[in-house]
């Protein structure tokens, strides 16, 4: 991308084209407490020091940047969101948010502003590595277990604790940090938008469809292929076909999405009848009930109950922040399906709001996730406008 005049937002593209960028698919590898991770905090720090903010790493090592002391001259605004991605994400979801916050501090009198604003950097928002979407703003809001979340481990067997100690990051200190928190008056996250939903280029959000993660847990009976007669096998592997049809047919039925997008299967040979197989199923939708009707269907279809990784209940933001950038932006209101640390942090009572800029295609957790220069732009210069505002 290049633009002018937009705070050095070209060259801070630039900084993070290449981290954790798969050769093959072109998609983005950057989980959390990993050494790609450790590259972008790094380069956040650099940013923040760059135009003089003070860095502040929370309990759960989410970083904070903020122009002004948000203990003596706070509750502040802070605006940003999260550098780590989906398995061979798009460049656009998070980094997003967190370069356009640098680039519209820049164009914002800093001297005229009347509180202190921060940018955030939020750890873990995918969940990619160990499961829990939005771990660091879960942790943060003490709706995280941190003993459950220490014990999390990612596909190799390493835990949520030993990774972050390995990242410099002491595991001992997470739970709710009221410190960290106190310091937020407001928080504002710019994203891409991921729905095929806003035609402008910009919108501001209205909610966050109620979401879910489930495991299913399938275990049968390890056996050869090519011996083990068809009515004496045990597979579990049809137990998750049935499973993901379910899943399909019930959100049809009850106005939903569902997806399986994840599997692991044991031993994972060919010529081998599985043992096991572990499934994750992801649900939301516009209705709590509804989406929990399918994740009941899925579980009656799998023969086991879906166990609950993670839950996010319906979030409406705030509703005069909304108006008040609605109107401010002259842009469209509309909710999403995806989930954001916003809806987490708006959750545990901060008058949170978030802006989206325009997908031309929808396309997202995809290498192909796009959003126009001039979209990114009038972004910055939105977040710029609403810095003014409400700083
Ligand atoms: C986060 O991107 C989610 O909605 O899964
Ligand atoms: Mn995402
Ligand atoms: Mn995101």
């Amino acid at each position: 991308m290049s633009f002018e005049n937009s705070g050095g937002f070209d060259r801070m593209w630039a900084d993070l084209a290449a981290v954790g960028r798969d050769g093959t698919s072109g998609g983005y590898r950057r989980y959390a407490w990993t050494r790609e991770d450790a590259v972008l905090r790094e380069w956040f720090r650099g940013e923040a020091s760059a135009r003089g903010l003070e860095v502040v790493a929370d309990r759960a090592g989410n970083l904070w940047a903020w122009a002004g002391d948000p203990d003596a001259d706070g509750p502040g605004l802070v605006v940003g969101s999260h550098l780590d991605s989906v398995p061979d994400g798009g460049a656009f979801d998070g980094p997003l948010g967190v370069v356009s916050a640098f680039a519209a501090l820049d164009r914002v009198d800093r001297a005229a502003l009347r509180r202190p604003v921060g940018i955030a950097c939020f750890a873990d928002e995918e969940g990619a590595r160990f499961g829990v979407a939005c771990a660091g703003s879960r942790l943060l809001t003490g709706v995280l277990d941190p003993d459950r979340a220490r014990a999390l481990t990612d596909d190799d067997g390493t835990t949520m604790a030993e990774a972050m100690a390995a990242a410099g990051h002491h595991p001992g200190a997470l739970g709710r940090d009221d410190e960290a928190l106190r310091r937020v008056g407001t928080f504002l996250e710019l994203h891409v938008e991921q729905g095929r939903a806003l035609d402008a280029p910009v919108g501001v959000a209205s909610a966050i469809w109620p979401h879910g993660r489930w495991r299913l847990d399938l275990r049968g009976r390890a056996d050869h292929a090519g011996t083990t007669r068809l009515a004496d096998r045990d597979d579990p592997m049809l137990r998750l076909a049935a499973a993901v049809l379910a899943a399909r047919a019930a959100a049809e039925r009850h106005g939903t999405v569902a997806t399986v997008g994840k599997v692991r299967v044991r031993p994972n040979g060919v010529n081998a009848i599985p043992s096991e197989v572990t499934a994750w199923l992801d649900a939301r939708g516009p209705a709590e009930d509804a989406v929990r009707a399918v994740v009941a269907d899925v579980g009656t279809a799998a023969g086991a109950p879906p166990v609950e990784e993670s839950w996010t209940a319906s979030t409406d933001f705030d509703p005069g922040l909304r108006d008040r950038l609605a109107t401010l932006l002259d842009a469209p209101v509309l909710p999403t399906g995806a989930g954001h640390d916003a809806g987490i942090l708006s959750a545990a009572g901060v008058p949170t709001a978030m802006l989206f800029v325009r997908n031309p295609t929808g396309v997202s957790h995809s290498p192909a996730e796009h959003a126009e220069e001039a979209d990114c732009r009038a972004g910055v210069a939105a977040l710029a406008r609403a810095i003014e505002a409400l700083a």
